[in-house]
């Protein structure tokens, strides 16, 4: 077999994000954020869980850091909470807060790890949603503001920066599907923060380089779930490459070209798009993060497709590595090759099981080396790809699912806070070593 070896430098990680790992909820002045307070809300977790202890990796990122120390892997993508740095949103910083992710830094790079840090993983500070969130286009500024306060505290050791994690969730899923925070249900609600988080992008963009030096460099990271045609006929071609994505449509389009398409207009009923706000969504990125879990089947006569498909995970996310490679495709056309890739976000949820202190988990070492695959013949199509970030390092809180689903490539038992790696995080460390596929 030939070995599919990955160019010199390219970044092998990880992903985590604050809500998700850290607990600590109300510890060190932490303000709350829209996710403690959704999490109260009756039946919005499916396990009646919440974030407030999760991985306790407020106090265990040490042993967390010594981890992806011995995985051999040289990058680390984290979130900042809002809420831990600007308790109420906006104004007085909270140095407890912001000393975390001071030490967090430090400890990374002591053990040779390089830190790919986004500004929000959904966890607003509920002060600010008490005055309309997202849907409120001041958010812009407080984004802008709070940006400029992390930056200016970690911005000598930090140099990669990303604005927003998938900002099409934090306005769906929050304002228009109610399945998320703030837990909403209004469609015009979800154009309308949309918009703003896509200017929130383009504002922080100048703030990260005002407040960093000639190395910062910033981008954001955007989910897609590209469209597949369903056969190699003519017809299913077309049909995908015709069918709406509002994910890329939505999200990428404007950040790219400066311009929202037609049918992106039609549903944004009531949105103020003032002159000059295009031109700040469309501002330069020095990278593109892409997030990849699944793809959408088109069929000419079917519509989408659901049924034929060899495997899902745990989600119910059909598994289609070839997804992967063709968004790669479509970004890498769409920006002439101009703008570096990183997959910031790419893993699967499976039910495991320990055995014997073990876990044995071939299907995710399965969908890992297939999305490897698929990166690879990207990369040998030209695709200007510079590292991959596994989702994720440990097993998390996954928002409204709770505790009942498991993306670590390392197991975590919530009764002891024990971490235990796991067959997919031994591969993980051998392909890092090895720069290959294996
Ligand atoms: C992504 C999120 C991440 C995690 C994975 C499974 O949409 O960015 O926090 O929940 O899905």
């Amino acid at each position: 077999m030939t070995q599919l070896t990955f160019p010199e430098n390219f970044l092998w990680g990880t992903a985590t994000s604050s809500y998700q790992i850290e607990g600590a909820a109300r510890e060190d002045g932490r303000g709350p954020s829209i996710w403690d307070d959704f999490c109260r809300l009756k039946d919005a977790i499916q396990d009646g869980s919440d974030g407030s202890v999760a991985c306790d990796h407020y106090h265990r990122y040490r042993e967390d850091v010594a981890l992806m120390k011995a995985l051999g892997l040289k990058a680390y993508r984290f979130s900042i909470a809002w809420p831990r740095v600007l308790p109420a949103g906006r104004g007085a910083v909270n140095p407890k807060g912001i000393g975390f992710y001071d030490r967090l830094v430090d400890e990374l790079l002591a053990a040779g790890i390089r830190p790919f840090v986004t500004l929000y993983h959904w966890d607003l500070p509920s002060a600010l949603n008490a005055q309309g969130g997202w849907t409120n286009r001041d958010s812009a500024g407080w984004f802008a503001d709070y940006a400029t306060v992390v930056v200016r505290a970690l911005g000598d050791r930090v140099k990669d920066w990303i604005t927003l994690n998938e900002p099409w969730c934090s306005a769906y899923l929050g304002y228009e599907f109610g399945m998320h925070a703030p837990g909403y249900q209004d469609q015009a609600l979800a154009s309308k923060a949309m918009h703003h988080l896509l200017l929130a992008h383009g504002t922080a963009l100048q703030a990260i380089r005002a407040a960093g030096d000639a190395n910062t460099r910033v981008g954001i990271t955007l989910n897609f779930e590209p469209n597949l045609p369903a056969s190699e006929s003519e017809d299913d071609r077309r049909a995908a490459a015709e069918a709406f994505d509002l994910l890329y449509e939505g999200f990428a389009e404007p950040i790219l070209t400066g311009a929202y398409n037609e049918r992106i207009l039609a549903r944004m009923v009531g949105v103020e798009i003032r002159p000059g706000d295009m031109a700040i969504i469309a501002g330069r990125n020095d990278f593109m993060g892409v997030n990849y879990y699944s793809a959408k089947l088109i069929s000419a006569r079917r519509g989408a497709v659901y049924d034929d498909d060899p495997e899902f995970t745990r989600m119910g996310w059909a598994v289609r590595p070839a997804g992967l490679y063709a968004i790669l495709m479509q970004l890498h056309r769409a920006t002439r090759g101009r703008l570096p890739l990183y997959i910031t976000e790419n893993g699967a949820s499976f039910a495991d099981q320990v055995t014997d202190g073990r876990v044995h988990d071939e299907r995710r070492v399965a969908y890992l080396r297939a999305h490897f695959t698929q990166a690879h013949r990207a990369i040998q199509d030209g695709v200007d790809l510079r590292g991959y970030f596994v989702w994720s390092l440990i097993d998390n809180f996954e928002w409204s699912f709770g505790y009942q689903q498991f993306f670590g490539v390392v197991r975590v038992e919530y009764a002891t806070q024990a971490r235990i790696i796991k067959d997919s995080g031994y591969y993980l460390r051998d392909v890092a070593t090895a720069n290959a596929v294996l």
